[in-house]
């Protein structure tokens, strides 16, 4: 693998810069402990407008990263930038309408799926289309009366996959969010994702252990281990190995 160094300079090159609108976001040298264990560790990354993934081992903070992406965490040092601002400059709901977090574990609230779906949708003065979404999420019309207690692990990811939709977010996060999913169905929310992105010009931010998805839903790529980004550059390039670093 490459330097650092090289991929940080190279990233820097190409995509840093309050004026350029190709960056969605940027941490520069995030550091973050956890129980008095160090999390992130001088971690900067740029993340391009488009699609980008996220991937590293198991602990090596990729759901870390997309809290302070959405501001559900604050670094302790180093900053995070969402198109060239300093998160913690802007109202953090205001954030969270327009970047929307799909969360590794499924958080739903009780009630039924369309409770769910409108519940925030309603707090932001939206009205969403219910059956629409849970198309968009791949469950078919008959999951709005369901109860989401009663729901499998992978019929909860879809909803709340339709739950951030609902808010009409710009950029979605989405941390790992076929992984309990079988192929046929990870298939169809992949090509819902590839949809999003393409028709409704929604930036996608993907953590995955799947480097194959990386390379089927990516465009850029970041490589994490232990807290820090080891590699960064277009997906094909990193995972062809031609241009680690770049
Ligand atoms: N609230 C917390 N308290 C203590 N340690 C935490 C907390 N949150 C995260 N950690 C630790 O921070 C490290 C990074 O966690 P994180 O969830 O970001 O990893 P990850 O890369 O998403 O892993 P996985 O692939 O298993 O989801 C882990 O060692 C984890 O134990
Ligand atoms: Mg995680």
């Amino acid at each position: 693998m490459a330097s650092i160094g090289s991929s940080l300079l190279g990233i820097t090159a190409r995509l840093s810069g309050a004026d350029n609108p190709a960056v969605l976001f940027e941490l520069e040298r995030v550091s973050l402990r956890r129980a008095g264990a160090p999390v992130l560790c001088e971690l900067s990354a740029g993340l391009p407008a488009g699609a980008s993934c996220l991937a590293g081992p198991s602990g090596s903070g990729k759901s870390t990263v997309l809290r302070l992406l959405d501001r559900l965490a604050d670094p302790e040092s180093g900053v995070v930038r969402y198109r060239g601002e300093d998160v913690r400059d802007r109202d953090p709901l205001a954030l969270r309408r327009e970047v929307g977090l799909v969360p590794q574990l499924p958080a739903l609230l009780a009630g039924t799926v369309e409770h769910n779906l409108r519940f925030a949708a309603d707090l932001a003065g939206l009205e969403p289309d219910v059956a629409r979404l849970l198309e968009l999420a791949g469950l078919d019309a008959t999951f709005a009366a369901r109860d989401a207690a009663k729901l499998s692990v992978g019929e909860q990811q879809r909803v709340m996959l339709a739950r951030a939709l609902a808010l009409e977010p710009r950029v979605l996060l989405l941390d790992e969010p076929t992984s309990a999913l079988d192929g046929r169905t990870r298939e169809a929310v992949e090509a819902t994702l590839r949809d999003l992105r393409h028709r409704l010009e929604i930036s996608l931010v993907l953590v995955t252990h799947d480097l194959d998805q990386a390379r089927r839903m990516s465009d850029w790529l970041v490589r994490i281990d232990a807290g820090r980004a080891v590699a960064q550059g277009p997906t094909a390039d990193l995972l062809d190995g031609a241009a680690v670093g770049r």
